[in-house]
């Protein structure tokens, strides 16, 4: 038996198309544009090209996009002056400043900056805060893709093993508060953790969120889990070029679990996506409009 592969740029597509639809009706009822400002600071190769794909989707969707960039040797001074102004700027409901930093920023004090109202990142401690106390907050979007990439083949995830290998702010940590919404039960992995494969094999969803190049084998998995793999790891070719690959084994992988998400093609395509629902619903709530469709 070979798992299931969770398509991601399917379910990515489809929810992307729902985003345009609530998009149009606030627009057309409402005279609304949800507005998402992306700061990238310097030139990381990876990051332009997250930018660039934001930008694309959040026009597609019918939302305004407004890029910011800066230099890499931007002062911490003009980075949060810039943050301050998007704060103000009534047609931005979602600021996003690209992470990874270079060197010599100080990213806490420019997350702790943007106002949580339109933390679309779902980084500020108000946020973050929120979410682990089971209060209404704005999640980070990568977990929140984990998520629906989830709930394609469970519908409710009530009582179910699940293990998160990793504890980022950005994809572990928050993870683990959905999934407690969501009433699964939630074991907590890092590198740290003694016998990983022996906590895995126990758990009916695994999300691997290490960013360690296949490092999950197959023969550590329970048959067939429901395996989410985060990472994106590049690495070198013969011809010189790199090839993408997850923090899962995914051939042997797909040989022992239920259902599977490739590396690419799996949660990266939903982060964008679920960024386009955390900016409509910013935009909502600014607006002191019901919560959206999606
Ligand atoms: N870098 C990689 N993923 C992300 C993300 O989801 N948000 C931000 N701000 N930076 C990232």
């Amino acid at each position: 038996m070979t798992a299931r592969i969770i398509d991601g740029k399917v379910i990515a597509a489809e929810l992307r198309a729902r985003v345009a639809d609530e998009v149009a009706r606030v627009k057309r009822e409402h005279n609304l544009v949800p507005g998402l400002a992306v700061v990238l600071v310097g030139s990381d190769p990876a990051s332009e090209v997250y930018v660039r794909s934001k930008h694309t989707q959040t026009q597609v969707a019918g939302m305004a996009s407004f890029e910011h960039k800066l230099p890499a040797d931007v002062s911490q001074a003009d980075l949060l002056a810039l943050v301050a102004k998007l704060n103000r700027d009534p047609a931005v409901h979602g600021i996003l400043v690209q992470l990874p930093l270079p060197k010599g920023l100080n990213t806490e004090a420019v997350v702790n900056a943007i106002d949580p109202a339109k933390d679309v990142d779902g980084l500020h401690p108000n946020n973050a805060g929120r979410l682990a106390g089971g209060f209404e907050a704005l999640s980070p979007c990568t977990p929140l893709g984990c998520i629906i990439l989830t709930k394609s083949v469970h519908a409710s995830l009530e009582g179910m093993n699940a293990i998160v290998i990793g504890r980022s702010n950005l994809v572990g940590r928050p993870l683990v508060q959905l999934l407690l919404n969501e009433n699964a039960t939630v074991t907590i992995a890092h590198s740290r953790s003694r016998d990983l494969p022996g906590l895995v094999k126990r758990a009916d969803l695994v999300y691997a969120a290490v960013g360690k190049s296949e490092m999950v084998r197959g023969d550590w998995l329970k048959p067939g889990a429901t395996v989410i793999d985060v990472g994106i790891n590049r690495i070198p070719k013969d011809d010189g070029k790199t090839r993408l690959v997850g923090d899962v084994a995914y051939q042997e992988g797909l040989a022992v679990a239920g259902a599977i998400t490739p590396v690419p093609g799996g949660v990266g395509q939903m982060t964008v996506a679920c960024l386009l629902v955390n900016t409509l619903r910013a935009a909502c709530a600014i607006a002191g409009l019901p919560k959206p469709a999606v």
